[in-house]
């Protein structure tokens, strides 16, 4: 894996909108996106940047269940205010967390993501080491699956929400091995409460303790770490 220190998130969203806009002169079509407070600066230089996507498709990574796109705590809603207002796509793919039959929607989402695989992938990773939302102990060859929330991740994005009971115990997320099928994978971790993660992630054995430690065996994936993130790498 290629890790790239930078001094804060202002210049690692730099840094990931040159490695998309790299992508796309190579000829990327598809690209995977994240949603949280990690991906906001690199869609802020995308959003000022001349790039046009009317002939791009996107998929995310993944949904609260239960939440639609008129909620301003859904992904949808997330994904619309930060990029698909300014930069409008061909298509934009992101789990339906309101669908009435969850298995169906999972089938479904798999198959979207067969048949447009992903030239860029996007990431965050959370405080104990998940990507998506696959959390720990989340099988390596899952595909797209609902989730049970972990304690940790609750109380991590109950600052978006008004009370933690108001946080979703629920999500659709693109599994691990979907994941691993995109070409590219750019990592985003920024503050300090990401860097036992990326610790794991670069440097511990590779184990469903630590989701993002996968990404070893990935021969496309980019770092791009704050220094507190990056503060317990060697
Ligand atoms: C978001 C996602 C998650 C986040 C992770 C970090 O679509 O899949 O894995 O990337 O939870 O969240 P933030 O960026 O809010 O710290």
């Amino acid at each position: 894996m290629q890790v790239f220190k930078v001094a804060d998130q202002a210049e690692g969203g730099q840094k990931a909108y040159e490695l998309l806009r790299e992508a796309i002169n190579g000829g990327a079509k598809t690209f995977g996106l994240a949603t949280g407070s990690t991906p906001v600066t690199f869609y802020e230089n995308v959003v000022n940047s001349d790039l046009d996507f009317s002939d791009k498709t996107s998929i995310n990574l993944d949904e609260y269940v239960g939440l639609d796109g008129a909620n301003d705590q859904s992904y949808r809603y997330f994904m619309n205010e930060h990029l698909f207002n300014f930069k409008p796509f061909k298509e934009n793919f992101l789990p339906n967390g309101k669908a009435s039959n969850l298995d169906e929607e999972v089938k479904r989402y798999d198959g979207v993501i067969d048949a447009h695989p992903i030239d860029f992938q996007i990431l965050g990773i959370g405080g104990n080491g998940h990507i998506g939302f696959n959390e720990p102990g989340t099988s390596f060859d899952v595909t797209t699956h609902v989730v049970d929330l972990a304690p940790e991740t609750i109380a991590a994005n109950a600052r978006f929400f008004e009370n933690e009971s108001d946080v979703p115990r629920q999500a659709i997320s693109m599994g691990i091995a979907s994941i691993l099928k995109s070409k590219q994978i750019v990592l985003l971790a920024f503050g300090k409460a990401k860097a036992e993660a990326v610790k794991g992630m670069l440097e511990g054995p590779v184990t469903t303790d630590c989701p993002a430690s996968v990404l070893q065996n990935h021969a496309n994936v980019t770092v791009i770490a704050d220094k507190e993130a990056a503060s317990l790498i060697k």
